[in-house]
């Protein structure tokens, strides 16, 4: 007989959609399944004011209809104004504010150098409740770039709550078993979002046997001990961890460079990739909630309407190996393993 499973529609809460051409080729691999995104703003130039954020969200509805809901958010920067950011939250414009450590990562050199400069602000979102997203590394060149999560909690996320404690924090694509402990040791006010390639791939899918660029991508994936971690705080049902994809397109030639771009796109196949990755856990009841429920709950949002269907098949599914896009063809990911669920 075969096996299927219906479920609430899922969201991702962390997504890069970029803009124009690539836009175009890529949003409707999400806008297929999920019904709404969190929308990171690293363009170039980023997504720093309200109106920035209204005309960007005007574009993407332009491309995937009225069916997908983009969750806008705007980029923190030294010089941002809390009573723009929180005038943009009151309309309706934003759902939260990213904070990049300038050159952590893609597009992050407006980022913050100082986070002292940035206190008035994170203290106005603390009393309008708009929810911090943190990409949660240090930029030092002291830190070697595997600790930089760890270090990133103790220097500068747990002063930050300590400092703002009613602040609704989310600790994005954590990479670490020190990050899953940390949120587990925390309040309700923050979650953490896990990705599906960091449930998937370690260090050494990167590394071993020549270097795999497509498995490049930032937060870069750890020690096995700690891909065991995550999955473990995914598929546990504690609603503090929910589903940001940080699915992050960039063109082949940009990724198989002498210095290539850091991200995974995995859009196209995470829902086939996560009911696998829940199933060998024997989880796949925890499935809609990591996907559908814990992340609105957080948010204090409702959970979709709309189901979706998974429905495992007895010989592999096949999905496409790129996704062209007018600026180029942008691989998926391949998580090494073949894939049975497919999305009906
Ligand atoms: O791998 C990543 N890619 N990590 C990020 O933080 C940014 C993203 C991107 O924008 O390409
Ligand atoms: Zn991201």
């Amino acid at each position: 007989m075969t096996q299927s499973i219906t479920r609430i529609r899922p969201d991702d809460w962390h997504l890069h959609l970029r803009d124009g051409a690539m836009l175009a080729g890529i949003a409707p691999e999400t806008a297929r399944h999920f019904a709404r995104a969190i929308i990171m703003p690293n363009l170039v130039p980023p997504v720093v004011r309200g109106a920035d954020a209204d005309g960007y969200r005007k574009r993407i509805l332009a491309t995937t209809g009225p069916d997908f809901t983009p969750l806008m958010t705007l980029y923190l920067t030294e010089e941002t104004d809390p009573a723009d950011v929180v005038a943009a939250h009151k309309a309706g414009i934003i759902t939260a504010v990213k904070m990049y450590p300038a050159g952590a990562t893609t597009n992050s050199a407006s980022g913050v150098r100082d986070f002292d400069r940035v206190r008035g602000v994170l203290e106005a979102m603390a009393e309008a409740g708009i929810p911090l997203l943190c990409h949660g590394e240090v930029t030092d060149h002291s830190v070697d770039i595997f600790d930089r999560e760890a270090v990133f909690i103790d220097r500068v996320l747990d002063p930050i709550r300590r400092a703002t404690p009613a602040l609704r924090v989310v600790m994005e694509h954590i990479t670490t078993s020190d990050a899953v402990a940390y949120v587990r040791s925390q309040p309700e006010n923050l979650g953490a979002t896990i990705t599906t390639h960091h449930l998937v791939i370690n260090r050494n899918h990167i590394l071993v046997g020549g270097i795999k660029p497509h498995y490049y991508c930032l937060p870069v994936a750890k020690r096995e001990t700690h891909r065991v971690a995550l999955v473990d705080a995914a598929t546990s049902g504690d609603a503090r961890f929910f589903l940001g994809t940080d699915s992050a397109p960039h063109t082949d030639d940009a990724k198989e460079n002498a210095c290539g771009c850091a991200g995974c796109f995995t859009a196209t196949n995470t829902l086939s990739i996560l009911a696998h990755v829940f199933e060998e856990a024997g989880a796949l009841d925890k499935l809609e909630g990591f996907t559908s429920r814990n992340g609105p709950e957080f948010y204090r949002l409702p959970v979709n309407t709309g189901t979706l269907t998974l429905e495992k098949s007895v010989t592999p599914i096949s999905y496409p190996a790129k996704i062209e896009t007018g600026v180029g063809p942008v691989t998926v990911f391949d998580p090494g393993f073949p894939l049975f669920w497919r999305v009906l």
